[in-house]
Order: C-alpha cells, then structure tokens, then sequence
C-alpha cells in the first residue's frame, strides 16, 4: 500500500496530466478567488459590500458592480490598487494581494 500522501500526490499528478494546464488554471484561480474573498473580509469588509447591493452609484461601490463594469480589467484595478485616493485609506498590499483581490472582484463581476 502506497502511504496517503503519497497516493494523494499521484492522483493529483494524473489529474494534472490527463485534464491538462487548464485545469491547473482553473484550481489555481479557483484558489486565488478565496484568498481574495478572505482578504477583501478582512480590509475592504468595513467599507464596500461583495454583492449585497448591485448599485453602481453606491458609494462606496459593491465589488460585484464594480467587477461587472466593462471598463474593469485587471489592469484597471492594478492601477487603482497601487495609487492613492482622496476617500480611501490607502491600504498598503503587497503583489500577491493585489491579484488574489483582482481575481475575487472580476469573479464576482463574472469575468
Ligand atoms: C474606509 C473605507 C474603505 C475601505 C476600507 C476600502 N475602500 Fe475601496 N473605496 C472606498 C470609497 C469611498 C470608494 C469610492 C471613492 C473613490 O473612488 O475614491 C472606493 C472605491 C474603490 C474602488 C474603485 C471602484 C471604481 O469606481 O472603479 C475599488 C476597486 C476599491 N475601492 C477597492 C478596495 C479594496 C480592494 C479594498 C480593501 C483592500 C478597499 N477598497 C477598502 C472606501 C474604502
């Protein structure tokens, strides 16, 4: 009997394989999405909501409309994550959070 992990390792392995990079892709978005949701709960929480109100005018904005806007890329909100704002607090992130937050915000804008 192989022990667990090594077992768990392989079928991991064979998954890979067989599905191919795209479906490391997905997991690996798939992860960074989380990240994002618990870091957004953790910073962002106090001031913006992650769905609850759709409405594009609220300020400040809910991160779904905010993701659901055409003119939201991930390099929009690169740009605005790494620049300073009048009415937010300019929160410092380092590159890991500013893309595990731009992949939950697109996420939940359906990008
Ligand atoms: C103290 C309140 C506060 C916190 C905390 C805060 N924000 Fe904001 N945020 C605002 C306000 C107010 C606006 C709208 C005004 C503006 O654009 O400066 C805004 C705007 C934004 C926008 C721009 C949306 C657009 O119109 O393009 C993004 C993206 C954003 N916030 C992301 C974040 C992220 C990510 C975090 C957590 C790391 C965060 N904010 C934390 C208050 C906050």
């Amino acid at each position: 009997m192989m022990p667990r992990t090594a077992l768990l390792k392989t079928s991991a392995l064979f998954l890979a394989l067989i599905a191919g990079p795209s479906f490391v892709h997905a997991a690996q978005d798939e992860i960074m999405v989380k990240q994002g949701r618990i870091l957004a709960e953790a910073l962002c929480a106090d001031c913006h909501t992650f769905g609850g109100n759709r409405r594009r005018d609220a300020s400040p904005p809910d991160f779904a409309a905010v993701g659901a806007m055409p003119q939201t890329t991930a390099l929009s909100l690169r740009v605005f994550l790494r620049s300073s704002h009048a009415n937010m607090p300019d929160i410092i992130l380092d590159d890991v959070q500013i893309d595990s937050l731009i992949a939950f915000i697109l996420d939940l804008g359906g990008k």
